[in-house]
């Protein structure tokens, strides 16, 4: 199957888009499209393009729900709480909707992907006019269109589940909405198929973008004046383009320009020493490196199929803190992963005190249906998994506390976003007075907390 979306059916998109606009206009009227994003950088990034399209169509865009003629929730489905949050949020649309019923509400993204959610949405949400999936993004144009023109509530979603690839859209216009910090989404899907985790089956299967149109990219991004550009992927590392990942770092790292590269995110089985050398080898890789453990007992990390051991892990983490000594090394972790024991917590928590996180993004175990973690026995009770998450945050703010802690009295550059700024290790930067954002900063280091640097800004 050709993953690919030809330039035959974008150039269709773009003559439906101009179709919708030539509606509006012999109306008179001038819509509003407000899109409301949960979950990761992905759906951020794929949110960014759907405005771009949704602006061809001839909307204007709102931060406000109550302004709208046209209302896109993108979703996540990696935790039930997440997808709790959407529909509860979308049922508010409800009233919305009443007042104003030429409105148009849409759902799409990962929850857009599961039946269970499709049942649900057509039984007890008839105010969603359409649901689309992952891999529809591009025919936006026509999903508005057949909208505007049918009583029936439409439903635009393949069947990502059974191995169907997914696909890529190269040239639809994207409406970033930051003028400094880009997404660039370098492959789509996941093959890993980590027994607890939803993504292989909401995002497809693994695909790359071609090499030349990421260079392409993010050689207009470095001449808008982007400074801060974050290549996208589930698992960087399997890119699998004319260049290896860490070839592509550091192909962009060596264009011209004052910006900061990184990256998201990079799996512990596939990230090598040669990435670890390439960002070494660059002052303009970001230094940050996100290697998600999850455990840090060997016999969950195999119940989880993540395929590497703690000691493999423990390697990988050394050697970015021996060539990477200024780099801040961040992770995600689950707790109360089916049968997961307190001796095997506890080897979760001696990792985290043996690699000293700079960060840690940890997360209640969530069972997901459809996955094989879903099935196993011995699901722990909420409250033993949050017993683990306070005990765990708690140690982890000590140590986040210390390591930040030594950045004190230190100069360092951050990039502004007004009132504060980041890192190149992607730490927050307090400012004592504000600075223009989008600009770089020298920032003096006077005090520190877990999760943020304060510091005075130098003119
Ligand atoms: N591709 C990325 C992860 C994306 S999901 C990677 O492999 O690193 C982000 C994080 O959500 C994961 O790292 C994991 O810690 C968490 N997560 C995924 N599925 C989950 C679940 N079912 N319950 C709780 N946390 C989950
Ligand atoms: Fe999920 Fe694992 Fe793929 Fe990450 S690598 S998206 S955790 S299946
Ligand atoms: Fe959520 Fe989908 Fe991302 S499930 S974390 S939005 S890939």
């Amino acid at each position: 199957m050709d993953i690919f979306i030809t330039q035959e059916e974008i150039n269709k998109q773009k003559k439906t888009a101009a179709k919708v606009r030539e509606r509006f206009a012999k109306l008179g009227a001038v819509p509003k499209v407000f899109i409301q994003t949960y979950g990761c950088q992905q759906n951020e990034a794929d949110s960014e393009r759907l405005c771009g399209l949704a602006l061809l169509c001839g909307y204007g865009r709102t931060d406000n729900a109550k302004d709208a003629d046209l209302i896109i929730v993108n979703t996540c489905a990696i935790r039930e709480h997440a997808e709790l949050r959407t529909l509860s949020i979308t049922g508010g649309y409800k009233k919305l909707k009443e007042q104003k019923p030429e409105m148009l509400i849409m759902l799409c993204g990962c929850m857009a992907q599961e039946e269970h959610i499709r049942k649900k949405l057509y039984s007890s949400y008839p105010y969603v006019d359409a649901v689309f999936g992952t891999d529809m993004n591009h025919r936006l144009p026509d999903i508005i269109w057949d909208s505007l023109h049918s009583e029936k509530r439409l439903s635009f979603v393949s069947d990502l589940l059974h191995n169907e690839f997914g696909v890529i859209a190269e040239e639809t216009p994207v409406e970033r909405l930051s003028k400094y910090k880009a997404w660039v989404s370098v492959m789509y899907g996941c093959d890993n198929y980590c027994t607890y985790c939803v993504v292989p089956y909401v995002r497809g299967r693994e695909r790359s973008r071609n090499s030349d149109e990421i260079f392409r990219e993010v050689q207009k991004l470095i001449r808008e004046g982007y400074k801060d550009i974050t290549l996208l992927g589930q698992n960087v590392n399997s890119y699998n383009g004319d260049y290896s990942f860490p070839g592509l770092m550091k192909r962009i790292s060596s264009f011209d320009g004052d910006f900061r590269l990184r990256f998201m995110t990079s799996h512990p089985k596939d990230a090598s020493r040669e990435l670890i050398d390439v960002m070494a080898s660059s002052d303009k890789i970001a230094r940050h490196f996100h290697l998600p453990v999850q455990s840090g007992s060997n016999e969950v990390l195999r119940r989880m199929n993540r395929r590497y051991t703690r000691e493999k892990y423990l390697e990988t983490a050394f050697y970015i803190r021996e060539r990477l000594p200024d780099a801040a090394l961040t992770t995600d972790i689950i707790c109360g992963f089916p049968g997961e024991t307190e001796e095997q917590f506890e080897d979760t928590v001696s990792l985290v005190r043996e690699v000293g996180f700079d960060m840690i993004y940890t997360f209640l175990y969530s069972s997901r249906p459809g996955t094989a973690a879903a099935e196993m026995d011995n699901q722990i009770p909420h409250g033993e998994k949050t017993k683990r998450f306070n005990r765990l945050s708690e140690i982890e703010n000590e140590i986040a506390q210390k390591i930040n802690e030594s950045y004190i009295g230190n100069t360092i550059r951050v990039l502004s976003d007004g009132e504060n700024g980041r890192s190149s290790q992607n730490k927050i930067v307090n400012f004592d007075k504000p600075y223009p954002d989008g600009e770089f900063v020298n920032v003096k280091i006077t005090a520190a907390h877990p999760y943020a640097l304060d510091g005075e800004v130098l003119i």
